[in-house]
This record gives structure tokens, C-alpha cells and sequence, in this order.
């Protein structure tokens, strides 16, 4: 897929992967929506042409504003790359209920949400939707259950996604990266990061995820992260 004028909503623009993953979207021409629940962490400094819009996953209604407000302004969305997500660490159980539900709305339960409502618009322009997910969804960590669940769901739901949408010519793919330094782990919903050894940069997987899009490529699994 070439990116140059494609419109490419970025979900989580503000946070460590979202930010580089935007950079490179613009560096390849695409027109960008940026979106995410705080909309001052957005770097609409860096690209002041780009529309902003506060947008939280949790929320069922969150695509319907997207959708209306991406169409109002470009009339068209050829891509969606979610980059948002929360994590949480501790055996299950000393892991709260409200904590387990967070983790499975955020990650999985929005991002399906909001796909409802963008995928018919994805499939009027042939495009693509990117999410990532994790490798813990290849490889479930103890101390990790509810995050690695809710990963291998996303996961799932990309791999049935993908044969799902592949008739109407929407690419779907799904990133499985290994730990990467965005400070995910330092600001969990709950418990404590277990110690982890240097992860990847940021940009390096903002890399990978632009080459995927270029490729047409439906997946990112971890190990193409290992070279
Ligand atoms: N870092 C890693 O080691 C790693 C490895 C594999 C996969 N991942 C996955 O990569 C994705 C990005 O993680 P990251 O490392 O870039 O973390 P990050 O720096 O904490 O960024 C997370 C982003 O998610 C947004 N977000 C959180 N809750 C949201 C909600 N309810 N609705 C919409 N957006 C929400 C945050 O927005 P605000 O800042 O406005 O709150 C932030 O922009 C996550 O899905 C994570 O699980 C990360």
C-alpha cells in the first residue's frame, strides 16, 4: 500500500509507540488523524495539519464520533492503526475485578467497537487496519494473565479479521512486538512490572509497523522482530 495522501487515523498518537508510528505515517505522505482519551498528550505540535480528536476506547461510541468527524473533514479513512493500550501485572489473584475489566475494554473490547464502525469505510478505499497486539499473545507470562489474555484475544480476532475483511480488499494486520522501552511498563493499572531485560526502541518497531503496511503484510509476529 503506498501511503502518500492516504488518510491514517493513528489510536494512542500521544504514547510511546504512537508518536514514532505517526512520524513515520507523515514521512510517507499519509494525511493523519490523531486520537486518543487525553487529547494534550497528542502531538499536534509536531503536526499542526492534523486532526485531533479526543477518543476513548472504552467508550461503545467512540467510533461513531471518529467516523463522523474524520468523514467531515477528508471524506474518506484508509487506515486505522490502534496503538493504545493499558497493562496491568500481579497474579490474578490480587488483580482487581474493575482492573481484569479494564484491561479486556481497553485492549480488546474497544478496539472491536471501533472497528465495527471504520471497517465499512476501510473497505470503500481498500485499506488497512493495524493493531498491536503483543507477544505475549504468542507467549502468556505468569504475573501477566489478564494482560496476555486480553492480547491473545486481540490477536484472534485479527487473524479471523483477516480472512473476515479480505473480500472487500481490507488488509488487517496484526503486530506482536517484544517489550519495547515506551514506558508501558512503568505505568501499569495495577501491580508492578517484573524486572525486564532492555527492550526494543520505539522507533524500531514504528519501523517494522510501516514496512508491514507497505508489504501488505497481516502480521508482525515477534520473531521478525529478533534480526
Ligand atoms: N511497550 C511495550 O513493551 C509493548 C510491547 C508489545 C505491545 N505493546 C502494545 O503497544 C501498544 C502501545 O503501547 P505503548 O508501549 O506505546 O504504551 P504507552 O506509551 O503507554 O501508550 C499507550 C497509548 O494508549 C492510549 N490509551 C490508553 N487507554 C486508552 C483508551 N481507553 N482509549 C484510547 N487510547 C488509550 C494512551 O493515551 P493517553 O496517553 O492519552 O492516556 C497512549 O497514547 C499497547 O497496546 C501495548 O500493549 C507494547
Amino acid at each position: 500500500m503506498d501511503l502518500d495522501g492516504r488518510v491514517v487515523i493513528v489510536i494512542g498518537a500521544g504514547g510511546g509507540l504512537g508518536r514514532p508510528i505517526a512520524r513515520r505515517l507523515a514521512a510517507a505522505g499519509a494525511t493523519l488523524v490523531l486520537a486518543g482519551p487525553h487529547p494534550e498528550r497528542l502531538p499536534v505540535d509536531e503536526h499542526p495539519d492534523a486532526l485531533a480528536l479526543a477518543l476513548d476506547l472504552r467508550d461503545p461510541r467512540a467510533g461513531d464520533g471518529l467516523v463522523d468527524a474524520v468523514i467531515e473533514r477528508h471524506g474518506r479513512i484508509d487506515g486505522l492503526v490502534n496503538a493504545a493500550g493499558v497493562v496491568a501485572f500481579g497474579p490474578l489473584v490480587d488483580t482487581d475485578d474493575a482492573v481484569i475489566e479494564e484491561l479486556f475494554l481497553t485492549n480488546v473490547v474497544g478496539p472491536l467497537w471501533l472497528l465495527r464502525r471504520v471497517a465499512p469505510h476501510l473497505a470503500a478505499t481498500e485499506g488497512v487496519v493495524v493493531h498491536i497486539s503483543a507477544v505475549v499473545a504468542e507467549q502468556p507470562m505468569a504475573g501477566m494473565a489478564a494482560y496476555s489474555a486480553s492480547k491473545a484475544a486481540l490477536s484472534a480476532a485479527d487473524a479471523a479479521l483477516f480472512r473476515e475483511l479480505r473480500r472487500q480488499k481490507v488488509r488487517v494486520c496484526d503486530v506482536r512486538p517484544p517489550h519495547t522501552e515506551t514506558g508501558l511498563a512503568d505505568r501499569p493499572l495495577s501491580g508492578s512490572s517484573p524486572r525486564l531485560p532492555e527492550g526494543l526502541t520505539p522507533d524500531e518497531v514504528a519501523g517494522r509497523v510501516i514496512d508491514a503496511i507497505l508489504a501488505d503484510d497481516h502480521e508482525v509476529p515477534s520473531s521478525a522482530f529478533a534480526d
